[in-house]
């Protein structure tokens, strides 16, 4: 049983915000079979006879090695791109090298915040997830405001392309105007840079790899994608939660590293930014005990999430203690399985604890305005925007 915030034991408690507004907005790619059970899930995306079935798989998965990004190649090649760009992502990397920028973005916005009074939870956000992953891939030679400013026209504009209707035409004429607008602005000096002199990060990697310009382009637009956006709706979503329950928000605080990292898991595990991945079920390869038939398969990461085979009891309330008393890691399907698994996990979940903790700590902080909810049909995952927060201001001096 749960312990509520109150501390009495609560049995049907639903602390999601998301997921009556994610139910409305589910809808399956033509022809698949879904999974919802959270050991299914696992065994598919552990087998060798499942491969990337996102939307774009088909065609890139066509081309040759050097031209695929990560996310839509299999097998060997495959492992060894995460090989290649894997201490990029390390825990050590991360608590060095990336902590430096998470502290000086995350003490830049907080200052801002003070200054002005109040500010959008998801521009603050976003600048933050926009920093850290530029880091990471290379993206380092143009000023950090005007690049997210940037990311966000063409990744605004990628997803009205997906709608249905009319204006999409306008949209990809739209993407393809600020894809070059971010080439100009933002990779091209980038490269330069690295032509000059090969620095620590994954646009260096490709470099010395002779990769083609046009992947090199894609690879940036898809850490953008799996990167930033995802990480800007986990700060808002946690911030939401936290500013909102003033014991959980006190636990937070005098909480240490693997206390804070609980609860934004157990936030994420509620609120999974990814909703659903897809993967093609090799014909002629999957045992006759596989949960799926060949063909392409939805794998539902929020369902899985609240699997109460591996959450226990009251899956719908948050409950920081949860993995631990299950004896299960706090990421649940949040970020995948297997060898596509996420590789930007632990990053994001730092970058996320170190800036919910500036933030949670500022004098009269408060939510302001609630988020609108939006949706992101390419990662049937929601958008938090237009959400405010407020605290106290000091005069500049
Ligand atoms: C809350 C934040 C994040 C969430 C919820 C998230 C979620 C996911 C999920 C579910 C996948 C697996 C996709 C699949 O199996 O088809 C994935 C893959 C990926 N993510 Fe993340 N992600 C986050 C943050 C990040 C960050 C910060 C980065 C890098 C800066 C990143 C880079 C990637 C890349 C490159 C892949 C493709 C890996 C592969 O195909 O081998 N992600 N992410």
């Amino acid at each position: 049983l749960v312990v509520s915030e109150s501390n009495a034991v609560s049995v049907d408690r639903d602390d999601r915000k998301t997921a009556a507004f994610a139910e409305s907005q589910r809808h399956l790619a033509k022809g698949s079979a879904t999974l919802t059970r959270f050991p299914d899930l696992r065994e598919i995306l552990r087998s060798s006879y499942a491969v990337q079935g996102m939307d774009g798989a088909e065609e890139f998965g066509a081309l040759e090695e050097d031209q695929v990004s990560v996310f839509y190649l299999d097998g060997e090649p495959h492992r060894r791109r995460r090989t290649a760009i894997s201490r990029y992502f390390a825990l050590k990397t991360i608590k060095t090298r990336y902590n430096d920028v998470m502290e000086k973005t995350s003490i830049g916005l907080m200052n801002d915040l003070q200054r002005t009074g109040s500010a959008v939870l998801d521009q603050i956000s976003f600048q933050m997830a926009v920093d850290v992953a530029a880091d990471v891939v290379g993206l380092t030679n143009s000023d950090s405001k005007g690049l997210a400013i940037r990311l966000r026209k063409v990744l605004d504009a990628g997803t009205a392309a997906y709608e249905r209707g009319s204006s999409r035409h306008f949209a990809k004429l739209k993407v393809l105007a600020y894809t070059w607008l971010f080439y100009w602005k933002d990779l091209r000096p980038a490269l330069k840079a690295r032509e000059r002199e090969l620095g620590d990060d994954v646009l260096s990697q490709m470099v010395k790899d002779k990769f083609k310009l046009g992947t090199i382009l894609r690879e940036c637009l898809v850490y953008a994608m799996a990167g930033m956006v995802t990480t800007r709706e986990l700060i808002v979503v946690a911030a939401w939660h936290l500013l909102e329950k003033d014991e959980l928000r006190q636990r937070y605080l005098a909480g240490d590293e693997d206390e804070q990292l609980a609860i934004v898991d157990e936030i994420l595990r509620l609120e999974p930014v990814a909703g659903m991945i897809y993967r093609i079920v090799r014909e002629n390869e999957a045992p006759a005990e596989s949960p799926a038939c060949p063909g392409l398969v939805g794998l539902d990461l929020r369902a899985a999430n609240v699997d109460e085979s591996v959450t226990g009891p009251c899956p719908f309330a948050l409950d920081p203690d949860r993995a631990k008393r299950m004896k299960v890691a706090g990421n649940y399907m949040s970020f995948g399985d297997g060898p596509h698994r996420c590789p930007g996990a632990q990053l994001a979940l730092h970058e996320t604890r170190v800036f919910l903790d500036k933030l949670l700590r500022l004098p009269g902080i408060r939510l302001s305005k609630l988020p609108t909810m939006g949706w992101n049909t390419s990662i049937m995952g929601y958008e938090l925007r237009g959400g405010e927060v407020s605290c106290d201001r000091i005069a500049a001096g």
